[in-house]
């Protein structure tokens, strides 16, 4: 039997690592968690919140999914923006896709994909609504257009849900940010999207 011991193994080696740089660590990590962020990404194995933006576990609240979409019947992820919104207070809601998503990409072609297809169905909207623009580009422009867009749209989506406008009606400070990220460099785009309030949103094209 495989036991992952391997994995284990590394496990050991690395919280000792961490204790001899910082005896303290895991004292102040039990007690409690204060991250300032939620980071709403893609579950792709390349794209790993914490090690992009070079935080500590501790510092960032993190929902993953295929292709980082936000859909309004989806308690996981509502459930994590509430917990990470009214609990935690985070004051920052990333949402972060990538150059070359496996689940754009996916969306795009004709085949079937068995029971994922109904997941990516919330891409083909984006793709449906941005028809005009995205038809003019070569097929690797379009795939990276989408991957912006659908970020871009999942923004607007988070926008929308009670528990973002109710922290806004309350005055709390909440901005919602678009990023997408390059597997190529490893650099982090902002996509000028980010929205601080109702009249923000008001304010994108819907
Ligand atoms: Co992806």
């Amino acid at each position: 039997m495989n036991t992952l011991k391997h994995l284990l193994d590394k496990n050991l080696a690395w919280a000792e690592e961490i204790k001899d740089q910082d005896p303290d660590f895991f004292h102040r990590q039990a007690k409690l968690q204060a991250p300032e962020y939620l980071w709403i990404g893609c579950s792709d194995s390349r794209v790993h919140a914490n090690q992009i933006v070079n935080l500590d576990p501790g510092e960032i609240f993190v929902h993953r999914n295929i292709a980082n979409v936000v859909v309004h019947t989806d308690l996981n992820c509502l459930s994590v923006m509430e917990y990470a919104v009214d609990v935690l207070k985070v004051s920052h809601i990333i949402v972060c896709g990538h150059y070359g998503c496996g689940g754009v990409i996916a969306s795009l072609e004709e085949h079937d994909h068995d029971l994922i297809d109904h997941w990516l169905h919330h891409i083909r909207d984006v793709k449906r609504l941005h028809e005009d623009s995205l038809s003019s580009l070569s097929e690797r422009d379009q795939i990276d257009r989408l991957c912006e867009l659908n970020v871009i749209e999942q923004v607007k989506n988070v926008c929308k849900t009670n528990i973002v406008r109710n922290a806004w009606a309350s005055n709390r400070e909440l901005s919602v940010h678009g990023w997408i990220y390059s597997l190529e460099n490893g650099i982090l785009k902002d996509l000028n999207t980010s929205v601080s309030s109702i009249k923000d949103l008001n304010g994108m094209n819907s």
